[in-house]
């Protein structure tokens, strides 16, 4: 099921993660960050994703011991499976969730089926791999795992309303196994970029304080690297936009166009 271009067993030590599992192989944000890294030629990175002959393409640009595994967020009652077949290949330091769609809500409006896609590839499958995930993570008493959420989880917009409260429950669920996990030595990362410029905005204006892969994959590397328990916002600024926005009265609120 995994297929490697090089095969080298990690230590998974403490000292840094030695293997790591990337959820959403071909996501921008979720490359940049194993990019920004910086770790040694000898760490190995599982990319997991729906198409492992693209994923083979995105490996070959990264400094690691690159193996691909099929994986689809919205096969639930296969993730566990993934996940233990994953963590048998060697111990997993770091899990970074990154599998997401954007969906418009016109296309949302017109055809409601979709909706279930985008919530279960953006939540459900987050959730149901995660905590397959932290079981393995808990047992051996180390490890870090990075949710993306994002700026829409704070406040759902009409325009934006299925994304966000995707977003909004994804947020959640990371808040809640970061305290489920308190104590065990596995902590969790929560990650709140704004709008990110690339291949999911694809054709949108950029939103004030728009930023990019690249600036998400260093501030979240920074961030581990610290040992930050989050929420990383990116850019930081946005914290304060975010405390802002929760505050317009909602008469107005409802007035925004996008
Ligand atoms: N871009 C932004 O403005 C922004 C802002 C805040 C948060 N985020 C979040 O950050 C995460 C990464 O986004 P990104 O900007 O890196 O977007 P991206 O480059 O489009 O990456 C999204 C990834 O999710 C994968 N994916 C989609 N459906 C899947 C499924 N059913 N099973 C497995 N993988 C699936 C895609 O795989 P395929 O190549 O197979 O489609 C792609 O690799 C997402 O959760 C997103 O919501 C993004």
């Amino acid at each position: 099921m995994l297929t490697s271009t090089v095969r080298v067993t990690g230590s998974g030590a403490a000292g840094g993660p030695q293997r790591i599992l990337l959820l959403g192989g071909g996501s921008e944000i979720g490359l940049a960050i194993v990019a920004a890294l910086g770790r040694g030629p000898e760490t190995e990175i599982v990319l997991a994703g729906r198409d492992p002959a693209a994923l083979v393409v995105a490996g070959a640009a990264l400094p690691y011991q690159v193996q691909t595994g099929r994986y689809d967020a919205l096969e639930f009652a296969d993730h566990q499976g993934f996940v233990d077949k994953v963590f048998a290949g060697g111990p997993v330091d770091l899990v970074i969730s990154a599998a997401g769609v954007l969906i418009g809500q016109p296309e949302l409006d017109h055809d409601p089926a979709r909706a279930a896609d985008l919530i279960g590839t953006n939540f459900t499958g987050h959730v149901t791999t995660l905590l397959a995930c932290a079981g393995r993570l808990r047992e051996r008493g180390h490890g870090t795992i990075v949710v993306l959420s994002s700026i829409a989880a704070v406040r759902p917009r009409k325009a934006n309303l299925v994304y966000g409260a995707s977003k909004t429950a994804l947020d959640a669920f990371a808040r809640g196994l970061t305290d489920a996990l308190h104590g065990s030595g596995v902590r969790v990362l929560l990650v709140r970029p704004g709008f990110v410029t690339g291949r999911m905005t694809a054709g949108m204006s950029p939103a004030p304080l728009a930023t990019t892969p690249a600036a998400v994959g260093l501030a979240v590397a920074a961030a581990l690297r610290r040992g930050d328990r989050g929420p990383v916002w990116v850019p930081r600024s946005l914290a304060l936009l975010a405390s802002a926005l929760r505050l317009v009265p909602r008469p107005l609120w409802r007035q925004l166009r996008r």
